[in-house]
């Protein structure tokens, strides 16, 4: 089954997430709308022209359009999914999922009412490197999951109406980047008991960084990192009782894995492709093509619990 996608927002992911659509294997790019119409149009001369709708609502009644792919900023994450959903329209959502777990919910709602397939594009999940670390941690390579540790940052210009520094765009570092750091932890180790954390307000108010430790009662424990000022590593070590996999820079992209235990070390390096994207395009079509309403890799309720442990860490902020 070859899935015919819209595209709301036309901005920088959105052209990464187009790139590598013909990957996939099992879709196509049949519409985008952006707020400015001559955007819309470039992207389209950059992607195979496929139609440019005038608004929204026109791509969200397409006829043609068999799932939308909302790649607006975070604001607009909520309303745009609930929009597709009321349309009848399959729909994945860039993260995070909504602004809060409030957000997030009204989705989860609405499609769970709808019956619609709605997914969260956590893309990270879908990557053959984060597999390849499930797989080795599943294995029982490393024993016991005892530790997790992750960062990432980078230096991004101090413009205040960027959406990275805007409040009412859902700026700051966590929404942003925090959450791969936050959903690597939970991957391994589960929703956390304790949840502590420090940041660093930016002048127009959002966490300009953020560390975040979690602990859980078995005596588990993450350190965790992010941030938009510093220039970090990026990377990712899983420590077990008996040896530990590290994703290397960077950690949420397709990479390599290195897996360290008493026999030695393995390096496992990533299969060629694109950005990485074509890996979630092909699991929501796939699901699509099931007649499934959730994906059994990146459910709601992942997405929720994940919503919910972001608001957690704000909450410790207060
Ligand atoms: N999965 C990933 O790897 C990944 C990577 C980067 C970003 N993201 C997520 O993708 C989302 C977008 O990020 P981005 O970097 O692509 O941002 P971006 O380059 O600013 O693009 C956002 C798009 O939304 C449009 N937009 C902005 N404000 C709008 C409004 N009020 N009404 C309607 N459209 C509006 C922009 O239009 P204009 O061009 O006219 O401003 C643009 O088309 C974010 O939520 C981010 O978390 C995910």
């Amino acid at each position: 089954m070859t899935i015919r996608w819209g595209i709301l927002g036309a901005g920088k992911i959105a052209s990464k997430w187009a790139a590598d659509l013909p990957l996939a294997g099992n879709a196509t790019l049949q519409a985008v709308w952006a707020r400015d119409s001559s955007k819309a149009g470039d992207f389209a001369s950059r992607f195979g022209n496929p139609e440019v709708c005038a608004t929204a609502d026109d791509l969200l009644h397409h006829p043609e359009v068999d799932a939308v792919y909302v790649a607006t900023p975070h604001m607009l994450h909520a309303p745009g999914a609930r929009a597709c959903l009321e349309a009848g329209k399959p729909v994945l959502v860039e993260k995070p999922f909504g602004l809060n777990r409030a957000e997030a919910d009204s989705i989860a709602l609405l499609a769970r009412s709808r019956g619609i397939l709605c997914m969260e594009a956590l893309w990270t999940r879908f990557l053959p490197s984060f597999q390849t670390a499930l797989d080795l941690v599943g294995s029982g390579r490393i024993g016991e999951v005892r530790n997790v540790v992750a960062d990432f940052g980078f230096v991004a210009p101090q413009d205040p109406s960027s959406r990275l520094w805007d409040p009412r765009s859902g700026g700051g570092s966590l929404l942003d980047i925090g959450i791969y750091p936050l959903f690597l932890a939970r991957s391994f180790l589960g929703n956390p008991d304790r949840v502590a954390s420090v940041c660093q307000r930016s002048t127009t108010g959002v966490d300009a960084s953020c560390r975040v430790d979690l602990a859980w009662l078995g005596g588990q424990s993450a350190s965790l990192h992010s941030t938009l000022v510093e220039s970090t590593p990026c990377m990712a070590v899983i420590e077990g009782e008996s040896g530990r996999i590290v994703l290397e820079r960077m950690f949420h992209i397709p990479t390599t894995v290195v897996v360290h235990d008493a026999n030695g070390s393995e390096r496992i390096p990533p299969p060629a492709g694109g950005h990485g994207y074509e890996h979630e395009i092909r699991h929501f079509g796939e699901c699509l093509g099931q007649g499934l309403r959730e994906s059994p890799l990146w459910s709601l309720s992942d997405s929720l619990d994940l919503s919910l442990l972001m608001d957690r860490v704000q909450e410790a902020w207060q």
